[in-house]
């Protein structure tokens, strides 16, 4: 099979795949109102009691007022109902709203003498840690694999056979790296608030990574791959850049860890440490992901690739409105927020 025909059913799965992601966002940003459940302070009498009573239906549970919302969870579903685990429940006061968080606690929710609570189920659940190494592990492999050259891949007389070109090598180095690290991370330093996510999003996150590596290690690897065209220079900038902020990516890690207690899902304004990659805090809420996005442009400028270039591009967008996200809840959170701060990017977005 020649190698543009091969690029053409690459280009027509991503493009399928853009499509699909697109509208998978889109149905997200328009919740459907499953069912509705009702959590109700007992009448006067029994206030003293301080009794809400969950109301889904015939699973009716009392539980105390200052119970918080994960143990409201449980009692909107009890035992009869095991497949409705609490980490698959939404709960709100608005249909539209935020979800309540477990911790919050019901008689401080900003309701009179009762409250309904609108549940939706946000499906089967699966715990992060399991999403980010599939996610992560994916690439890896998938990315050499085509550095070895497995067979199916280039043709036959290409089997195994390895490139001339230093920056191929290099370039393999730079993207095993990142994605041991980001493994490390996930099982040695984040502290994670949320114990799961959606398991349907598992599908969505591994074939954007998985997708992309393939398409971005199936270019880089090609018996026919050229190097950039400024040659060792470029690649010295483009190294260099990629070492800054792999460097930083970790250093802002390292710092958002320490700002919350193990087994805790304390939130807290994150500053500038002692180290000078975290001097960016300064400046933005999410210099981990302008590292991030920092990481992919250098390695866009040492492969000189189209794919990674379209890779860096595509997660910028996501993390700028990932950043903006958590921009507007630190701002709403926190009123002593330092106020020079932007999202992602320093005094422009
Ligand atoms: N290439 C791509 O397309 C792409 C896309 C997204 C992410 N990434 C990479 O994956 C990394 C992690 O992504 P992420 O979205 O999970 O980053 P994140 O939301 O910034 O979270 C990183 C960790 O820090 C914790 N944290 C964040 N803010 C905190 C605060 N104010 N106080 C205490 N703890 C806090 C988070 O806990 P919580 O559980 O409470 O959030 C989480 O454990 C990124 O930095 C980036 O390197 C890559």
């Amino acid at each position: 099979m020649k190698h543009y025909e091969i690029f053409s059913r690459w280009s027509v799965f991503m493009c399928f795949f853009g499509w699909w992601l697109f509208s998978s966002l889109k149905s997200y940003s328009n919740p459907v109102r499953c069912q509705v459940g009702a959590a109700h302070l007992v009448d006067e009498e029994r206030e003293a009691q301080r009794g809400w009573v969950t109301s889904p239906g015939p699973h009716s549970q009392e539980i105390g007022g200052d119970s918080g919302c994960e143990d409201a969870g449980e009692a909107v579903f009890p035992g009869q109902d095991p497949q409705w685990y609490p980490a698959r429940q939404s709960l709100r006061l608005d249909p539209k709203g935020k979800s309540l968080k477990d911790e919050d606690v019901l008689q401080k929710l900003p309701v009179g003498t009762t409250a309904t609570l609108y549940f939706r189920d946000l499906g089967a659940q699966i715990s992060w840690v399991t999403v980010f190494l599939t996610e992560y592990a994916g690439p890896l492999f998938i990315y050499l694999l085509f550095y070895f050259r497995v067979p199916f891949i280039y043709g036959h007389r290409y089997d195994f056979t390895s490139s001339r070109h230093t920056v191929v090598h290099l370039a393999c180095i730079c993207h095993s790296f990142h994605y041991v690290k980001r493994l490390l991370e996930t099982l040695f330093v984040h502290r994670f608030s949320h114990g799961t996510m959606p398991l349907r999003n598992i599908f969505k996150n591994c074939t954007y990574y998985w997708g992309f590596a393939a398409w971005m290690a199936y270019y880089i690897n090609h018996p026919l791959y050229t190097p950039p065209t400024y040659g060792a220079q470029q690649v010295k900038l483009a190294l260099a850049i990629f070492v800054i902020c792999q460097l930083g990516n970790f250093s802002i890690h390292m710092a958002l860890r320490d700002l919350r207690p193990a087994g805790s899902k304390t939130r807290k304004i994150p500053y500038p440490t002692k180290n000078p990659f975290t001097w960016l805090f300064l400046l933005v809420s999410c210099p981990n992901y302008t590292y991030e996005v920092g990481s992919w442009i250098g390695f866009a400028i040492m492969t000189q690739c189209l794919p990674v270039a379209l890779f860096s591009l595509v997660g910028f967008t996501q993390m700028t409105i990932w950043a903006k996200g958590k921009h507007r809840s630190y701002l709403k959170e926190f009123r002593d927020y330092p106020p020079l701060r932007m999202p992602i990017i320093p005094f422009l977005l």
